[in-house]
């Protein structure tokens, strides 16, 4: 969540609306602009830290605070070697369908497309492992 909305309730709280520190407005413009590649990390961002972080961790390392309930542990997606098409595949039909762990969850049904893709978006941002093969 960015910062400002965060801080928003705050601020109409105090001063009848004034906001103390940050400008929401100012603050607004750093979102990328809507149809760029920026704009899908971002959003994919938000997919990550919802859905899949308190398993994989809030970096994506596989250390999130679920993570020592399963066995395998939940994928480091930061040096996975695995290619955007199988996270797809995986996130979508879930670890049991691709002959992984059944605590992979499958998403397909609750996620919409758009989620999905940005999420692999996002994935394919942060992973340093060359993991990028299309
Ligand atoms: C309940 C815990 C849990 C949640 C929530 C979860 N995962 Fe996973 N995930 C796992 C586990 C466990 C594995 C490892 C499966 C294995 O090794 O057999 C895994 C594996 C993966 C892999 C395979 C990576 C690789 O390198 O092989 C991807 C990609 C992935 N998860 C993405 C996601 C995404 C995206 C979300 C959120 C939409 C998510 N996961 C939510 C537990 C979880």
């Amino acid at each position: 969540m960015p910062l400002w909305r965060a801080a928003l309730p705050l601020c109409l709280l105090l001063a009848g609306g004034q906001c103390l520190g940050a400008d929401p407005l100012a603050a607004e413009a750093d979102y990328p602009a809507k149809g760029t590649p920026e704009a899908a990390v971002y959003r994919g961002a938000i997919v990550f830290n919802h859905y899949c972080a308190l398993c994989h961790g809030p970096k994506a390392e596989g250390n999130g605070r679920a993570a020592k309930l399963y066995t395998p542990r939940p994928a480091n997606l930061v040096t996975s070697d695995k290619n955007d098409q199988y996270k797809e595949l995986i996130i979508r039909q879930g670890g049991k369908m691709v002959g992984r762990s059944e605590f992979m969850p499958p998403w397909g049904n609750e996620l919409t497309n758009e989620q999905i893709s940005d999420v692999v978006v996002y994935l394919h941002s942060i992973n340093v492992a060359g993991g990028h093969a299309k």
